[in-house]
Order: structure tokens, then sequence, then C-alpha cells
């Protein structure tokens, strides 16, 4: 018995050694990761993401209000010094994101002291992805066009300045655009928690309205932001076979497992929870990462499944020190990701290899 049990732990120790998750995954799908950077991150930060991945999203700078801060002044900078880091390390690029009602600067939206038109914000916004995605025309291998335009309340979509100057044309337009700027990039339509409820509905409804009016959508982004023991593993499958059935590729764009209670649901960066906890400062129990690890497994097991459908599962971020859920909805000590702080394998990470070879 005592035998037995070494050898298995033996075995799991040493799978994270032995493997890693981009060859696991390899016949599957591809796996990447959201980073800050790639010519600034540290060696051994490097060296982890070269080793398991092999796609990789920039976390902020190619936001709207990284790019284009202010009407005209585009500032590539950073954006063109990740591209570069990337193809030198061999990594595919994931954008995101070119259309978002945050983290865009107001001037898309003011004509001086009253609301610009909806042709001007169309124009602008035209401008923003014909400069953008024409840039990088061939280095982006799937564009994240439009992030969040689907409401979480009542209505279909998201009453959004976006939304409010244009109706859903800025939806069809953004898609047309970045098209025509770069025509191999496959462009994803991405949001949170369209895989349960009102939304997974609404979403069938923007991709057909989308295909109605001649929109050139390849896939649908789930951004995959979890809670432990909350995982809504059917809706998951659910939303993966069916918007597959319309004829798109899905991707998981942003998983992570949060395992600090908090009081706000989905991703909505704009909203903050009051609560000032932090149960796990000094360390999350062991219990609790053999639990996240458990709910990995369950969701690579689910993703293998259905990988004749699935293009790419991206983690928002490398390691658990790195993850924004240390400060969203409020300040918190997060254990989300695959690695801890220190850079070591989590239980996670040997559970999901282990989904891989099963
Ligand atoms: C987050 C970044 O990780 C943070 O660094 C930033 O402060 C706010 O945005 N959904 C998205 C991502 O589509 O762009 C968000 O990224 C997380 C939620």
């Amino acid at each position: 018995m005592r035998a037995l049990f070494l050898l298995t732990w033996l075995l799991m120790a040493s799978l994270a050694d032995a493997q890693s998750l981009r060859e696991a995954f390899q016949p599957f799908f591809r796996v990447g990761a959201a980073v800050p950077s790639t010519e600034g991150l540290p060696e051994d930060e490097t060296a982890l993401l070269t080793r398991h991945f092999v796609s990789v999203t920039p976390e902020n700078l190619m936001k709207p209000e990284a790019l284009q801060p202010r009407e005209g002044t585009f500032r590539f900078e950073a954006a063109d010094a990740f591209l570069d880091r990337a193809k030198q390390l061999g990594l595919e690029v994931h954008g995101h994101t070119l259309v978002w009602h945050a983290q865009c600067p107001e001037w898309f939206f003011r004509d001086g002291a009253s609301p610009a038109s909806r042709e001007l914000v169309l124009e602008r916004m035209r401008k923003h992805i014909t400069t953008v995605a024409g840039r990088y025309r061939g280095r982006i291998a799937r564009w994240d066009v439009v992030n969040e335009a689907i409401s979480d309340g009542p209505e279909f979509l998201r009453p959004s300045k976006w939304f409010e100057a244009t109706g859903e044309d800025f939806l069809v337009e953004a898609f047309k655009s970045a098209h025509a700027a770069d025509p191999q990039a496959r462009l994803f339509y991405n949001d949170y928690q369209i895989e349960s409820g009102a939304k997974r509905g609404k979403t069938l409804r923007l991709l057909r309205l989308l295909s109605d009016r001649g929109a050139p959508v390849h896939g649908v982004g789930i951004q995959g932001h979890w809670s432990i023991d909350e995982v809504p593993f059917d809706d998951i499958e659910r939303a993966i076979i069916a918007f597959h059935a319309e004829g798109l590729r899905v991707a998981v764009t942003e998983l992570d497992i949060d395992v600090v209670p908090r009081r706000v649901a989905g991703a909505d960066i704009s909203v903050r929870d009051r609560a000032t906890e932090d149960p796990y400062a000094k360390g999350c129990p062991d219990e609790v990462l053999q639990r996240q690890a458990e709910q990995y497994a369950r969701l690579f097991t689910l993703f293998r499944k259905h990988a004749d459908k699935l293009d790419l599962v991206t983690f928002w971020g490398l390691h658990d020190g790195r993850s924004w859920l240390n400060g969203w909805p409020r300040q918190r000590t997060n254990y989300p990701l695959l690695w801890d702080r220190e850079l070591k394998p989590k239980p996670a990470l040997d559970a999901v290899l282990r989904a891989a070879l099963e």
C-alpha cells in the first residue's frame, strides 16, 4: 500500500517536470498565457512561458487606451516590442482587443462639448482598427475584435458609449474593418459568462445578427473567469457545442479559477467589491488547492472532449503573483493559476497535465 502510494506520488511529482502543457495538449488545442509584456519579462518567467505555451496574449498593451491615448497619437513602441520578442521566442500572438467599452479613451465619443455623431464614432473606430490591425497584418493569429458587447442586464447589448452612438452597427463595422486590414487573422467575439443563462442566448442572437449582416466572424472567445466550486461545467459544454454549431471556432481566452470568495460575479472590471477580507494573505490552504486542481482537471477533460471545436485555451496570467485577481474586484492575495508566486508548479498543473494523458 505504502509502496503504491509512493509510486503514485513519484509519478505525479514527475509529471510536471517531464511534461509541458504545450506538448501535452499539442494533439488537442493550443495553450496560451496572457502576460504584461514579453521583452520585459524576467528570465525565469520567460523560460516558463516558452516551455509551456504556444500562444501569448498582451494583457493590456494592445487595448485602445494603450495604442491611441489621444486622437491620432498612436503609441506602438510597447506593442511592437511585444511582437518582436514573441516572434523571437517562437510564440504566436493573440491580439486583445480592438474594440471595448473599458480601457478606451473618452475622445472616441466626444465632439467638443457634445457627444460625437454616429458617423464620427464609426469613422474613428474604423481608423483605429485599420491602423492597428493593418500595422500588425500577418503577425496576429487571432484578434479579439470586440470585447464584452453583451449586456449583463435585461437588454440585449450593453448600453456602452459604442452602442449609444451606433446601435449594433459598431460590431458589424468592427469585424468588416478588421478583416479588410488583416485578412489572415481569425476574428473573434470575446466576452465573459456567455456560457450561462441569458447571456448564452444573447450571444447566439448576436452571432446570427453578425452573420446576417455579412460581418466576418470566425470564432467566439469564452473568457473563462471562473470561481472555485462554481465552475459551470454543463453550461460550458453546452456553449461550446452551441457556438460551434453556428459554424464558428471556440476559444477559452482568459482562463483562471478564483479561490478567494468575492461578492461580485462575472468579470466587469468597473465593478468593485467593498469587502476588505484577505483570508489567504499568509497562504492558501492545501485543501483549497486540491479542490482547485480537481476542478481544473475536470475543465481540461471537458476541453479535450471538444478539442475538434476548440482552437485555444489561454490562461489570464502566468503565475499566481501575476494574476489580475489579486487586484480585482478588491485587493486580495489570490491563487488562480497553475504556478505559485515562486513559479513552483501547483497541484493544478499536475491535474491539468494528467487530463491530457488520460
Ligand atoms: C485586465 C488586466 O488583466 C488588468 O491588468 C487591467 O488592469 C484590467 O484589465 N476581461 C478582459 C481583460 O477582457 O482585458 C481584463 O484584463 C480582465 C477581464
